[in-house]
């Protein structure tokens, strides 16, 4: 069962940088990396950090706190000290419009 949401638009969305949203409670962050847009959920796994205000690095988002680095792709951790991953979402553009698949 799919359950699009819409969450943004494709032009709110800048290289190097993650934006917050926040569809159906969820607190996710969203990234594009040449041109891909990427969804993960915001909270870090290991303290209370957003990762939307993490610096990007190629297809990685390093924490600003303690600098664990998780994969936009997958949301697996590349490197500690956070050692649990995070959620990724699925993600469909269309019409220059985010949505993400919720369940
Ligand atoms: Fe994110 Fe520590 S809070 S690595």
């Amino acid at each position: 069962m799919s359950n699009w949401i819409e969450v943004a638009a494709e032009a709110d969305l800048f290289e190097g940088a993650g934006i917050a949203v926040a569809p159906a409670g969820h607190d996710i962050a969203l990234f594009i990396v040449e041109g891909e847009v990427f969804a993960i959920d915001n909270q870090c796994t290991h303290g209370n950090a957003q990762r939307c205000d993490g610096f990007v690095e190629g297809h990685n988002v390093e924490c600003p706190f303690h600098q664990a680095q998780f994969s936009l792709r997958d949301g697996s951790v590349g490197c500690g000290p956070a050692t649990e991953p995070v959620k990724s979402w699925p993600v469909k553009i269309e019409g220059g419009r985010v949505l993400l698949q919720l369940a």
